[in-house]
């Protein structure tokens, strides 16, 4: 990192659903290029947090600041025009539509700009460089792609849309040792390239190994924050998230 800038500042966010509220004073920072995870047990808040940076969810108290503007309660087409994009948990493709498709929605947001055209062939390149055997799958429906490919499509779509902040809520999900290892590689590559990325991963082991600091959400709020390694090194985390991992990698 040449420069110390802070992308995104999460103050004291409370967010939740209708009257249940889940998160409570969340604050949290990512600085541009940096890749920091959430981790967390299920039901800690984690895609809450990601749904209300995106503008899925409206914070009810606190602020959300991305590069230097206050995009509190922005829509989620605000929020992608804006720079952030959002990888869904559970990846929510479009089944129906081919590959290809799916990649020009992901570019949507940026059909007004002049220089489009131009600009959409060089994102195809650089996904299709990134992930193969989208390329070789173009006219292919999305639901029929396997697991790992549904996923990098999903990662491929936001891609699409040129985001300064990717928001990326458990890309390991249900995939195979092997095709998470493929996935991490590329979040590697994308973070090479400068991308600044806001992962959440239940596997705590996956997320700190490739993260540069990390927060630990419990019950809706940040229990515990620091650097990748001092996350790995603290009692607390190998005991509950790292403890927790290697059962369910054992148990599976
Ligand atoms: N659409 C919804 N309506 C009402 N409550 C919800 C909704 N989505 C999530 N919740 C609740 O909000 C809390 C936090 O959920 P969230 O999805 O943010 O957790 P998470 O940390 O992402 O968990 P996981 O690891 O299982 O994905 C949970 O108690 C959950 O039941
Ligand atoms: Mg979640």
């Amino acid at each position: 990192m040449t420069e110390a800038r802070e992308m995104l500042r999460v103050e004291k966010v409370s967010s939740g659903y209708g009257h249940v509220g889940v998160l409570e004073g969340v604050s949290i920072h990512v600085m541009h290029g940096e890749v920091v995870t959430l981790i967390g047990s299920n039901g800690a808040g984690k895609s809450t947090l990601l749904k209300t940076v995106a503008g899925v969810l409206s914070p009810t108290g606190g602020s959300v600041v991305f590069d230097g503007r206050d995009i509190s309660g922005i829509t989620p087409e605000k929020a992608v025009e804006a720079g952030l994009a959002l990888v869904p948990e559970g990846r929510r493709l479009f089944g129906s539509m081919s590959v290809g498709e799916n990649l020009e929605l992901g570019a949507y947001a940026r059909r007004r700009s002049r220089s489009f055209s131009s600009e959409f062939a060089e994102d195809l390149e650089i996904v299709h460089e990134l992930f193969p055997v989208l390329g070789e799958r173009v006219d292919q429906s999305a639901a029929t792609l396997s697991g790992g490919e549904q996923q990098m499509l999903a990662i491929a779509r936001a891609l699409m849309s040129r985001p300064r902040l990717l928001l990326l809520d458990e890309p390991s999900l249900g995939l195979a040792p092997k095709v998470i290892s493929e996935i991490f590689a590329i979040l590697d590559r994308l973070r090479s390239r400068g991308v600044t990325i806001l992962l959440v991963e239940q596997d705590a082991s996956v997320a700190l190994r490739h993260a540069d600091r990390g927060y630990v959400l419990r019950t809706g709020r940040v229990e515990l924050e620091g650097t990748a390694s001092e996350l790995l090194a603290n009692d607390d985390v190998r005991m509950i998230y790292l403890g927790s991992w290697k059962k369910s990698v054992s148990g599976t």
